[in-house]
């Protein structure tokens, strides 16, 4: 088999009763250079060995990821930690005391023992202990670091179900496992903790007030649009999460915005666009008789994190060619929601006025 096409090999995985077989199997692939995908509370991660550059690069390719872009590594304790950071500050401690296992990333000073392949050739690494059993048991029983990111295409959104990784993925990863959805729904929080004031790189599955409640001076600054890829995150480019179809994101107050969404489904329904729409199921009535596919993302925003990028897949599935949206207020996990949905959209949110 060549190296880039493989022969992908799904196979479910009991959150209960998981076998050991399964993770014998997969244990054996990151052993020999191989590729895993893998269920975490976020989102499902393209795994491989960290200390093993030759097979991380495969990573890149899978993904076509560019390979300025640093992945994070996965431990499964602190101890494992030792062996890919240095110079660990206390408020980092503290982070990880409070938020680990869990959707907390910190950004490190690196071990020399973590190939440049991993960090884009930074001197800091981005590490994360997920709160995931199957994640954990992976972890575990292989014993080796995991560099992973999100098992999506690049600029793909990222996928929260085993399906999602094959619909992106097939041929181009050893194995998947499948541990069925997703909890949270979106990355994990990260955190730099090698910056002078701790910063938040990318809001996520930790808000920024969990996280002032253990260090109230952590700075978060929200990223403009065209911030170029030089930027500490460079996978936080506004050209991410995107689907094929144009994304059309509101925010306003609920009346408004509602009204608007209806006008502009109406115009793009008689331009002959086929229109799809993403709600939260209270405000689902709003749009009866409207000419929409719609998808509903649950009754909070923590449903709305946990169904956002399936949403966006099953509306692309449907070859919608516009998804409107409203986008929550920057609050708990709407910050992490903004952010996404901000990207979908390339950078720009309709702000409607009333
Ligand atoms: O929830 C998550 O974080 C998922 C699951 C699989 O753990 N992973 C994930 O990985 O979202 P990825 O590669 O899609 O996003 C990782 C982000 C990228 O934006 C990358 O630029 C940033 O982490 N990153 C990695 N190492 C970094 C470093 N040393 N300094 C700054 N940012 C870093
Ligand atoms: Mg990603």
């Amino acid at each position: 088999m060549s190296d880039n096409q493989r022969n992908t090999y799904v196979t479910q995985v009991d959150l209960d009763q998981p076998d050991p077989q399964v993770f014998a199997l997969a244990t054996k692939v990151l052993q020999d250079g191989g590729l895993v995908a893998f269920p975490t509370e976020t989102v499902y991660g393209l795994g491989a060995n960290a200390l093993d550059a030759d097979a991380v690069q495969k990573i890149f390719a899978a993904k076509e990821r560019p390979a300025n872009d640093p992945l994070i590594v996965h431990i499964h304790n602190r101890e494992q930690l030792q062996h890919i950071a240095i110079d660990i500050p206390d408020e980092a401690t503290q982070l990880m005391d409070t938020f680990w296992a869990g959707a907390l990333t910190v950004v490190l000073p690196k071990h020399p023992n973590v190939p440049p392949v991993v960090t884009a050739g930074q001197d800091t690494v981005a590490v994360r202990m997920p709160n995931h059993p199957i994640a954990l048991e992976l972890l575990r029983e292989s014993n080796l670091p995991i560099a992973a990111p999100s098992a999506n295409r690049f600029s793909r959104p990222s996928p929260t179900s085993a399906y999602h990784v094959l619909q992106d993925l097939n041929g181009r990863v050893d194995v998947i496992l499948d541990g069925g959805n997703t909890t949270i729904g979106i990355e994990s929080t990260i955190v730099d903790m090698t910056a002078p004031v701790p910063i938040v790189l990318r809001p996520g599955g930790i808000s920024l007030e969990q996280l002032r409640e253990v260090i109230p001076t952590i700075a978060f600054r929200p990223r403009r649009v065209g911030e170029d890829e030089t930027a500490p995150a460079p996978g936080t480019l506004l050209k991410h999460y995107s689907p094929d179809a144009q994304m059309m994101v509101f925010e306003g107050n609920t009346d408004a915005v509602f009204e608007r969404m209806k006008q502009v489904t109406n115009e793009q329904h008689s331009a002959g666009k086929h229109v799809g729409i993403l709600v939260l199921d209270d405000h689902a009535l709003r749009l009866t008789n409207v000419q929409a596919q719609i998808v509903l993302l649950g009754d909070d925003l923590d449903a709305m994190a946990s169904n956002l990028f399936a949403g966006i897949r099953e509306l692309d599935t449907a070859e919608v060619d516009v998804i409107l949206v409203r986008a929550p207020e920057q609050a708990g996990v709407g910050l992490a929601l903004h952010d996404r949905l901000l990207r979908a959209a390339e950078g720009q949110i309709i702000a409607v006025i009333s």
